[in-house]
């Protein structure tokens, strides 16, 4: 097939530049997809009349009888070809002859690498969402043991104020449903047909894009015929759907990453998905959480390489667009292996609920409550907020918590304290008594729990 424009050429191509163009090493992956785009090519150039029932019949048999061998491992896909359509196409000459060679009619390897991509990539993100979605399970799973697992809630990772391990862990629940959403717009985005788009300009044959179109699972078909050449908008979308799922998990890695040390220990990880330290006896090390840290920078490097790949390209096809593929597949790839084993990590981690509740004991995790309760009492928020910083550097003075200061201590300073702001201090309540919508309280939670079951089951 390296001879296949020998008649234009007076010399071979150099074996460097056989290797260095050769992309079947990735491009082969979407052989399944290549051939079945062949056989609704020629099914369609049959039912237009511009090949023979029993041309198309050929090369239909032809194709499948390839599939069939690939898939079993009958055939293994040559390193030495060009790319994976120049390799089946040859396959199918080399099978059954003259009919092979008019497979190519109205269709360049420039619409048709376009829709093999989309099939593969329509493929690779369906398989991104399953994960997504048992991520979200095993999120949903452990927060429901934890709805009354007190813990700080930090801003600057300074304790700020109570929440529970089941709203923390909810809040990731959130980020990853807006990630399915995400994948699912970019997904219906991409899923039109470039097929018929040929090299850049269309045809001169009386095909019909529809028909391939609506036989490979398509919405319709891409408007413009450079466009349908030229595209990778879906690639660079799909990488970046890709980058903030790293995101997500590569903060909740960081988080899982300090909930293990001896510094916190909210967290244990199960011995099954730990790793130990080839010197240090006493290591139990957070590998998952560091290792999906770590991918994300290489996912977010595919992102960069598809938008640079991009940027500089004049219509239509260029070589440059062979690169494509590598960046996009390991984003998605990289993506969906990362889920796939932070699920299980987190099924068989112990949360610690006795080490969250005694970091919520200091910290003063408590004072805005104190100052709600003066202002509740009439007392202007600001200046409730003032008197309670008084008593927070006070109370770190003499080492105590705010609800360790006497009565009289609080009375001196303002009379609208009685023995009431006990109950108010009391981390309980004041996780009970933030009833607004979104935030920890029992009800508060049950609500957004019932959403991500819902978001679940359907
Ligand atoms: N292997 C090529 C790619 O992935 C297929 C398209 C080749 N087209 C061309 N005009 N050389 O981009």
């Amino acid at each position: 097939m390296s001879d296949l424009w020998s008649a234009r050429f007076k010399k071979d191509t150099d074996i460097l530049l056989k290797k260095f163009n050769s992309s079947i090493a990735v491009d082969g992956l979407m052989y399944s997809e290549d051939i079945t785009g062949s056989i609704a090519h020629a099914e369609m150039l049959c039912k237009k009349g511009i090949i023979s029932g029993s041309d198309c019949a050929a090369i239909t048999d032809g194709l499948k009888g390839i599939l069939a061998d690939i898939d079993s491992g009958a055939l293994t896909i040559d390193p030495d070809a060009e790319d994976i359509h120049m390799f089946v196409e040859g396959e199918l000459t080399r099978r059954i002859g003259e009919p092979g060679k008019r497979l190519h009619t109205a269709r360049s390897r420039n619409d048709q690498v376009a829709a093999d991509i989309r099939l593969y990539l329509r493929k690779k993100a369906s398989e991104t969402a399953v994960s997504l979605k048992n991520m979200i399970k095993a999120l949903y799973e452990t927060a429901v043991k934890h709805t009354d697992t007190v813990m700080p809630g930090y801003t600057h990772l300074q304790r700020a104020q109570p929440v529970t391990m089941a709203h923390h862990l909810m809040a990731y629940a959130s980020m990853f449903m807006r990630d399915c959403g995400r994948l699912s717009d970019a997904v219906g985005r991409m899923n039109l047909s470039p097929l018929g788009s040929a090299a850049l300009a269309g045809t001169t044959y009386d095909i019909d894009r529809g028909q391939t179109a609506a036989a490979l699972g398509f919405d319709g078909v891409v408007a413009n015929s450079l466009d349908g050449v030229s595209d990778r908008d879906f690639a660079a979308e799909l990488a970046f759907c890709a980058s903030l799922i790293m995101t997500h998990l590569s903060r909740l890695s960081e988080e899982i990453i300090l909930w293990c040390s001896w510094e916190f220990r909210f967290v244990e990880l199960d011995d099954s998905f730990a790793t130990g330290s080839s010197i240090m006896p006493q290591k139990k090390n957070p590998d998952v959480a560091e290792l999906v840290r770590g991918k994300s920078g290489r996912v977010f490097g595919d992102l960069v390489s598809l938008l640079t790949m991009l940027k500089g390209l004049p219509l239509a096809y260029n070589k440059d667009m062979q690169e494509d593929k590598e960046a996009v597949f390991d984003a998605l790839k990289t993506a969906t292996d990362s889920l796939n084993i932070f699920a299980p990590m987190l099924l068989s981690m112990k949360v610690n609920a006795e080490n969250c509740a005694q970091a919520a004991k200091r910290g003063f995790i408590n004072a805005t409550d104190m100052a709600d309760y003066l202002a509740k009492k009439g007392m202007p928020f600001r200046s409730a907020y003032k008197l309670t910083g008084e008593l927070v550097a006070w109370a770190q003075e003499k080492g105590m918590t705010l609800e360790e200061i006497p009565l009289t201590e609080l009375k001196a300073r303002s009379d609208l304290f009685a023995s009431d702001v006990y109950d108010a201090l009391d981390l309980k309540t004041c996780l009970e008594k933030r009833v607004s919508e979104g935030g920890p309280s029992g009800k508060a939670m049950q609500k957004q729990l019932e959403a991500v079951r819902e978001f679940l089951d359907a």
